[in-house]
C-alpha cells in the first residue's frame, strides 16, 4: 500500500468532474492512505456531503466558523493544514484557482491551502471548460501557482460536459492517484538534503558611520530568504543568518538576525564546524568605515572623508577551513560583468557552485522579486537559468546542489 498512513487533504471545487471524486477517495482509502475531504458550496451541488464522509470516514469540512461552540472547531484550518501530507485539489475550478492564486482564504478549501507545512505537497488538477482553461487569467493564475511549488497537472483532452471537444477533462482517478502517490514519495525520500545542515547568509550588512547613520546595499534578503524556503522543504535543517530585512522567516528556519559584516561573520564562524552546506547570498559590504563616530556626526563642513576598511570575506574565510564533506557556494552580482568574473570568483573563493546574478536594475538582482542567474560548477560546467521567480531559481540552486552531493557520494 503505497500510501500506507499518509494523511491526504482532498479539496473539491463547484465542477462537474466532481462526480469522480467518491472513486477517488476510495482509491485512495485502498492505497492505505487517511483521507479528508473540504468542500466548496459550490462542490455540493455535485457531490453530497453524505457521500464523502461516508467514503472518507470522517466529516467534511466546509465553513471556517463552525456550527458549535468547541474551542478546537475554531482553529480546525490550522490543524487541518497541520495534518495533512499533502493537498490534492480536484477538480480545481477557475475561481478557486483565482482565489488561492491570490491569496483570499474565506473558506475552509481556501484557508487550509494557506495553511499546509511548506515542505507538504500542494497538487491542482483543473477542470473546466476549454475556453475557461485557456483563458489568460486562469493561465497566469495557474503558471503564479506552479512558480510558488504547486503541482499543476493540466487536464486531458476529450469531450466536455458542454458536448464540444476540448482541453479540461480531469484525469481520472487511477491517475489522480498516481500522482499523489508519486509526489507524496519524492518529498519524503528522494533529496540528499534531508537532515544536511545548511547555512544561509542574506540581506545586506549595515557598517556604522556614526550612531544614526550607515553604509549599506539594496539587498532585500528575498533570494537568501527563498533559499533558506527551498531547502527546509527538501527538509534540510537550516539557519538562515540575515542582515536587517522586513521578511517573515520561513516555516521551519532557524534565524538569527545580524546588522554588520562583522556580525555577520561571528555568527557563521559559529556554524564553520557542523554546517554541511554554506550558501552566501548576503550582499555584505566590502567596506566598513575604520572607526564608527560616536553619538551624531554634527554637520559643521561642507565635505567630510571617511576612511574605509576592507570587509573580511566570510564566504572565502568558509571555504579556506572547509572539510572535504562541506560544500560552499556563493553568487557573484555583476553589472556589466561577464561570466569570466563569476569563474574567477569560483576559484579564488574555493567554491563549489557559483551563482552568476546578471544586475540589471529591473528584473535581476537587489529587491525585485525576480533574478536570472547561471549556475557554474567547480568543474565549469554551466547552467543558464532564464529570468524566474526567487523562488524558482532557488530551488534551481538546490537541484544543482543535491546534484553535486549526488556526484561526490
Ligand atoms: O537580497 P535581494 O534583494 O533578494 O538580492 C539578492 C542579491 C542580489 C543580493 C543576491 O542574489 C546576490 O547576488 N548576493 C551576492 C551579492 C554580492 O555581494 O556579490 P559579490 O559578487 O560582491 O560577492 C561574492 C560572494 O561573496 C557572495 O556570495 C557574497 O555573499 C560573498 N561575500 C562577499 C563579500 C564579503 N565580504 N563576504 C562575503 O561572504
Amino acid at each position: 500500500m503505497k500510501l500506507n498512513d499518509k494523511n491526504i487533504l482532498l479539496g473539491v471545487c463547484g465542477g462537474i468532474a466532481a462526480y469522480k471524486i467518491p472513486l477517488l477517495i476510495r482509491l485512495l482509502k485502498k492505497q492505505g492512505a487517511n483521507v479528508r475531504v473540504v468542500v466548496t458550496r459550490a462542490a455540493t451541488r455535485f457531490v453530497t456531503e453524505l457521500t464523502l464522509s461516508t467514503l472518507s470516514q470522517e466529516p467534511v469540512c466546509q465553513d471556517i466558523f463552525p456550527d458549535g461552540s468547541s474551542t478546537d472547531e475554531w482553529t480546525r484550518h490550522i490543524a487541518i493544514g497541520e495534518w495533512a501530507d499533502a493537498y490534492v485539489i480536484a477538480p480545481a475550478t477557475a475561481n478557486t484557482i483565482a482565489k488561492l492564486a491570490a491569496g483570499i482564504c474565506d473558506d475552509m478549501l481556501s484557508a487550509s491551502f494557506i495553511t499546509l507545512r511548506p515542505n507538504k505537497p500542494k497538487l491542482l488538477f483543473p477542470a473546466m471548460d476549454g475556453e475557461m482553461f485557456e483563458s489568460a487569467s486562469v493561465q497566469r493564475n495557474l503558471s503564479w501557482l506552479s512558480e510558488q511549488g504547486c503541482i499543476v497537472v493540466n487536464p486531458e483532452s476529450g469531450q466536455l460536459a458542454s458536448g464540444q471537444c476540448g482541453t479540461g477533462r480531469m484525469p481520472e482517478p487511477e491517475t489522480i492517484t498516481d500522482v499523489i502517490e508519486q509526489a507524496v514519495t519524492i518529498t519524503q525520500n528522494d533529496s540528499v538534503l534531508r537532515g544536511k545542515s545548511v547555512v544561509i547568509t542574506a540581506g545586506p550588512t549595515r557598517e556604522k558611520i556614526d550612531d544614526v547613520r550607515f553604509i549599506s546595499n539594496y539587498s532585500s534578503g528575498k533570494m537568501g530568504f527563498a533559499l533558506a524556503k527551498a531547502a527546509a522543504a527538501k527538509g534540510a535543517e537550516v539557519t538562515l543568518i540575515t542582515g536587517p530585512v522586513h521578511l517573515h522567516t520561513p516555516e521551519g528556519v532557524t534565524r538569527l538576525n545580524v546588522e554588520s559584516s562583522e556580525e555577520m561573520q561571528n555568527a557563521v564562524r559559529e556554524h564553520h564546524t557542523s554546517c554541511d552546506i554554506f550558501i552566501g547570498a548576503a550582499a555584505v559590504a566590502d567596506y566598513r568605515p575604520v572607526e564608527a563616530i560616536s553619538g551624531k556626526f554634527r554637520k559643521e563642513h561642507e565635505t567630510m572623508e571617511i576612511s574605509l576598511v576592507k570587509n573580511p570575506d566570510i564566504l572565502a574565510g568558509f571555504s579556506e577551513q572547509k572539510k572535504a564533506h562541506q560544500l560552499a557556494i556563493g553568487f557573484s552580482l555583476e553589472t556589466a560583468g561577464n561570466l569570466d568574473h563569476a569563474k574567477a570568483k569560483l576559484k579564488q573563493k574555493k567554491l563549489d557552485l557559483i551563482a552568476y546574478n546578471t544586475f540589471d536594475g529591473k528584473t535581476s538582482g537587489f529587491e525585485v522579486d525576480t533574478n536570472m542567474l547561471t549556475l557554474i560548477d567547480n568543474s565549469l560546467s554551466i547552467q543558464e537559468l532564464p529570468l524566474l521567480s526567487k523562488q524558482k531559481a532557488a530551488e534551481k540552486m538546490l537541484d544543482a546542489i543535491e546534484k553535486l552531493l549526488n556526484s561526490s557520494k
